[in-house]
């Protein structure tokens, strides 16, 4: 009974470690009557499973879209000839440089982008700018960079007549501002301090 009771606490551990791999599965809604589910890719587990198996894993079971937080090589690798459309982020940590030099968006867009962007290659949409660099943990440090490393980006994407790929900037929810005085969300605005840079 005894060992009955530690296979069935191993099995659920097990699955623990993939739940965990796939941090926060999230449906999106789709406009037709067709449904799709897509799972951020989180790299921060313990154990990482080979790319290809997750690959597979999605396909077989319907994930229809990915966001993957950084472009990590051997998953993008993995995803050659698949259809899932994904969404590749770029970590905060390069905001400032790629906002300051062109020439390191441009090889950003080139390594990570163009590279997998080829008929049977990777069916890559968006580019999330940022993982929700104005968070206010982050105390302003990345809002001064955010929309000009966005609009490199863009620039990147256009040179290399990549145009079908969208930018975006992955907001959190606390962007958005009640007034005390008038806590109700038709009141409400972005935090003043991001106001401008958020509706540029
Ligand atoms: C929508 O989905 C339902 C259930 O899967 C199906 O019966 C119906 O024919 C679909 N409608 C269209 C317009 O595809
Ligand atoms: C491509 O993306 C990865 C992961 O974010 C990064 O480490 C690498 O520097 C990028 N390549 C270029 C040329 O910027
Ligand atoms: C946030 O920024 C303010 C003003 O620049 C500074 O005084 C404060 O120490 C910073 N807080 C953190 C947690 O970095």
């Amino acid at each position: 009974m005894a060992e009955e009771r530690s296979k069935l606490t191993m099995f659920f551990f097990s699955h623990q470690i993939i739940l965990c791999f796939f941090l926060f599965s999230q449906t999106s809604v789709a406009s037709s009557n067709t449904s799709s589910v897509g799972v951020n890719w989180g790299t921060m587990a313990s154990h990482q499973l080979p790319p290809e198996n997750v690959v597979k894993m999605l396909q077989d079971n319907g994930f229809t879209k990915l966001k993957l937080f950084e472009a990590d090589q051997n998953i993008l690798d993995a995803l050659i000839g698949s259809d899932i459309e994904v969404m590749i982020g770029i970590p905060n940590r390069f905001l400032k440089e790629m906002a300051q030099d062109t020439a390191v968006a441009n090889s950003w867009v080139e390594e990570n982008v163009t590279a997998y962007s080829y008929n049977g290659g990777v069916n890559i949409k968006y580019i999330a700018v940022g993982n929700e660099p104005f968070l206010q943990t982050y105390n302003g440090t990345y809002v001064e960079f955010t929309l000009p490393a966005l609009i490199n980006i863009q620039r990147a994407l256009e040179e290399a007549d990549l145009k079908t790929v969208k930018v975006t900037v992955p907001f959190n929810a606390d962007i958005y501002f009640s007034p005390e005085a008038n806590p109700v969300p038709s009141a409400g605005d972005f935090r003043p301090e991001l106001r401008d840079a958020t509706i540029e």
